[in-house]
């Protein structure tokens, strides 16, 4: 838990600033009653700030914000019990988003202006809501693969690749909801053969996160890495040259474009159960869907607003737009643990 750290965002500067953070546990009612919105968040972006203080603009309401990792989190909110101060969850990927939600840390919201999310990047009792959206896209060395050769997932588990496939290890959730999604679309025993396939496939046994797997493909030690959209915008915007170096050298291709579409994920929130200020939480929210809102929050982390109607970060829409699989992401957590069996069976690390 020490790793967790709080800050307060307030408009209107030195007036406000008066209100001192105080101690979660204790200051459990005067914070609801001051009209605060206690955010619990997996969320490490600079851009954050920006939007919890346009939230305060618009409403007066202040947020108090707690980050660490989803683990943490989760953890902490399950032993603050009904007592928890936190009002929102935000965190990574709908695997994690899932787990809080099958251990009963929300409740549902009905909301008309989260109606506006798209249907599948929403959990169907309004227990989550998708607030922006990435890729795990295919990611290749120009040099090395033409991109004519790339089709889909499925296709990754074909011979020609032999040991050339980079990818993280089996313990990461985006690789759980990668799985998982072929679960959805094939059972578990296809799934189980194409894993068995890719993992004889890898360019090595995985180390490090999608922005090693992409430096790697970069340096050549395999043709394709398998990695979230933003990992390969980031190295693209970086002022690092040598990180743009690798941008340059490495291309992406969205698979499954003839058929259900790429697999995507989310970041999102959810109103928690003992939620002290839950009609706070619900602005905030609905906040962080906002077309105004939805720019800052996608561009945090180069990731694609889930609004109709928001333009998209200049480098990002340079990769180009695809089709994305329309299945309801709240199934890759209804998957995850038949994935990880698999993954585990396959021998991926
Ligand atoms: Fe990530």
């Amino acid at each position: 838990m020490q790793k967790i750290t709080r800050r307060v965002f307030l408009a209107g500067g030195a007036a406000m600033a008066a209100v001192a953070v105080g101690e979660l546990g204790s200051g459990r009612t005067s914070l609801a009653q001051g009209g605060t919105v206690n955010l619990y968040s997996a969320r490490h972006y600079d851009t954050d700030s920006q939007l919890y203080s346009s939230f305060t603009s618009k409403t007066g309401i202040k947020v108090n914000l707690v980050q660490g990792s989803a683990e943490e989190l989760l953890e902490r909110i399950k032993s603050e019990g009904a007592n928890s101060p936190a009002d929102v969850l935000i965190t990574v990927d709908a695997g994690n988003l899932w787990r809080a939600d099958s251990q009963g840390l929300f409740q549902p919201v009905s909301s008309q202006v989260l109606q506006g999310i798209p249907g599948n990047l929403r959990h169907p009792q309004g227990h989550w809501f998708g607030l922006s959206m990435r890729a795990r896209a295919i990611m290749y060395n120009k040099n090395k693969v033409n991109p004519a050769q790339l089709s889909t997932y499925e296709d990754l588990a074909a011979q020609k690749w032999r040991g050339k496939i980079l990818i993280r290890s089996s313990s990461n959730v985006y690789n759980q909801s990668l799985v998982a999604s072929l679960i959805a679309v094939h059972g578990a025993q296809k799934t189980e053969q194409w894993a068995r396939a890719l993992v004889a496939n890898f360019a090595r046994p995985p180390e490090g996160n999608d922005t090693a797997q992409i430096t790697a493909c970069a340096a050549g030690m395999g043709d394709i890495a398998i990695a979230n959209s933003y990992y390969l915008v980031r190295l693209a915007k970086s002022s690092n040259p040598q990180e743009r170096a690798i941008a340059d050298r490495v291309g992406m291709f969205f698979p499954n474009q003839r058929d259900r579409g790429t697999h995507v994920n989310i970041s999102g929130a959810g109103v928690l159960k003992y939620a002290p200020n839950k009609a706070g939480a619900i602005k905030f929210i609905e906040h962080m869907a906002s077309t105004q809102a939805q720019q800052i929050f996608a561009s945090g982390n180069n990731e694609y607003p889930v609004v109709s109607g928001v333009p998209l970060d200049s480098v990002l829409q340079r990769y180009g737009t695809f089709k994305s699989d329309p299945i309801n992401v709240a199934s890759l957590g209804s998957n995850n643990s038949e994935a990880i069996k698999i993954m585990d069976r396959v021998g991926w690390k």
